[in-house]
């Protein structure tokens, strides 16, 4: 059975179908990755994956299961049981998404109780523990900090180290590292492989960078217009796709054959 197996799913806001029989299958502890010029729809899959999209948005046809099971028949007690469990979600700046006026381990703290029922002195501990796993340095004073008194990297892990908390079977990431310089990149790209690896975890990343992607991607997906054009592994896109698009996409990334990304 696949992890993830989404099959011919539309996915629309208001009248207007924004994604267009999209299928995707992907097993425990593989990486996919998402590429696909601005308002292709990547976002739009990921949410709906996580049961989180915007604007009223709404899966019209299709289906999504997660381990065998669907998705889209989740009731909001199944949802809160499942989000941050099995499917967490890392995002393009976590720190815009704190509160800017807590201390980060207030933040991680409420996480945390909202998931678990146990003391805040107990809960601070195992986040401050979870930022140590994420080779952040001096976690008690990152968790004494307020989001805007840290790097835009520090504040990256946080958000990474938040969403494995409860070490999920799936970690969808939105641009998670489009915001960062390249060698802070480069380090957190390799931080997410290092999770699946030690862990198992399936991750989707969604980016505009095809050097990230194809680097650390079993799956390259590519989408265009609210489709999935073209899918494969790294192989497949750099060498034996003739799929037009794919193929442009790649052509503009020269350094992607020869030289190692990261
Ligand atoms: N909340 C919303 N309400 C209405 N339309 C939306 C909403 N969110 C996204 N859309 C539309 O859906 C389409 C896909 O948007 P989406 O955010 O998934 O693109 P994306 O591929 O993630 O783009 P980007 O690379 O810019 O993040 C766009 O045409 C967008 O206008
Ligand atoms: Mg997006």
């Amino acid at each position: 059975m696949s992890l993830l197996e989404i099959s011919h799913v539309d996915i629309s806001y208001g009248k207007r179908i924004t994604v267009k029989d999209s299928n995707l299958t992907m097993d425990k502890g593989e990486i996919c990755s998402i590429v696909g010029e601005s308002g292709s729809g990547k976002t739009t899959v990921i949410r709906a994956v996580l049961g989180l999209l915007a604007g009223g948005g709404k899966v019209t046809a299709g289906e999504i299961l997660f381990e065998g099971k669907s998705l889209l028949k989740l009731n909001a007690a199944q949802w809160r049981a499942l989000r941050g469990h099995d499917i967490s979600m890392i995002f393009q700046d976590s720190g815009a998404m704190m509160n800017q006026t807590r201390l980060i381990g207030n933040s991680y703290v409420e996480y945390i109780r909202t998931h678990e029922n146990i003391s805040s002195r107990e809960a601070w501990e195992k986040g401050a523990e979870m930022l140590g796993r994420m080779r952040l340095p001096d976690p008690d004073r990152i968790m004494r900090s307020y989001p805007f008194q840290l790097s835009g990297g520090q504040r990256q892990r946080v958000g990474i180290a938040m969403g494995m908390t409860y070490q999920p079977k799936l970690l969808l990431a939105d641009e998670p590292t489009s915001a960062l310089d390249v060698t802070t990149q480069a380090q957190i790209v390799r931080q997410m492989m290092e999770l699946r690896d030690e862990y198992g975890t399936s991750i989707i990343i969604v980016t505009h960078d095809l050097g990230v992607a194809s680097y650390m991607a079993d799956k390259v997906v590519v989408m265009k217009d609210g489709k999935i054009e073209d899918q494969g592994d790294r192989d497949y896109m750099l060498h034996k796709t003739d799929n037009a698009y794919t193929r442009k996409l790649m052509e503009a990334v020269p350094s992607l054959g020869g030289k190692r990304y990261v």
